[in-house]
């Protein structure tokens, strides 16, 4: 595991409207127990940076929340919804888990990877899109699919994928 300092006054990076969100967070938890707004602050401080998390948010939102930089880092580094390098303006998370996978998520997969002309992990030239692999998000049933900021994309085909994605700025 990669060993990491404990940095100090980091709170300033996070924005006023970012603060105010973690604290209604906070409020929702004991006094004592503001920790549990973890997922939740670290959420916010990936949303006001644009998508992605680095080393001085981790740090701001440990600080923020009285944790070890490091017991933050692994929550963000566990949790497929966090982002520890910069991602697209939409961020394309494609199931491959198994029902999607039975479903046609290969080739759904190397459709949006022709289409777009990246692989997993990688950014459009002109920085609209990103690609993820995900494991199952709960929507088996309409197998395969994607998510697209909030919005699940269900029993995908091409055609749907080209309506999806023209319909995005
Ligand atoms: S396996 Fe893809 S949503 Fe469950």
């Amino acid at each position: 595991m990669m060993l990491r300092k404990q940095h100090n006054n980091k709170v300033a990076l996070l924005s006023d409207s970012s603060r105010k969100e973690i604290d209604e967070w906070i409020a929702k938890y004991p006094v004592d127990k503001k920790q549990s707004a973890v997922m939740s602050a670290l959420r916010i401080a990936q949303d006001q940076n644009g998508g992605y998390l680095n080393d001085d948010l981790i740090d701001a939102v440990a600080e923020y929340l009285e944790m070890e930089s490091i017991a933050v880092y692994e929550v963000a580094s566990f949790y497929s919804m966090y982002e520890l390098k910069p991602v697209g303006k939409h961020k394309i998370c494609v199931c491959t888990n198994i029902s999607c996978m039975l479903c046609g998520s290969d080739e759904i997969v190397s459709y949006l990877q022709n289409k777009l002309g990246i692989g997993f992990g990688e950014i459009t030239k002109d920085g609209k899109f990103s690609l993820k692999e995900v494991e199952c998000l709960g929507a088996c049933v309409n197998a395969p699919m994607m998510q697209i900021g909030e919005h699940y994309h269900e029993k995908l085909t091409p055609e749907k994928i080209d309506k999806i994605l023209d319909s995005l700025d």
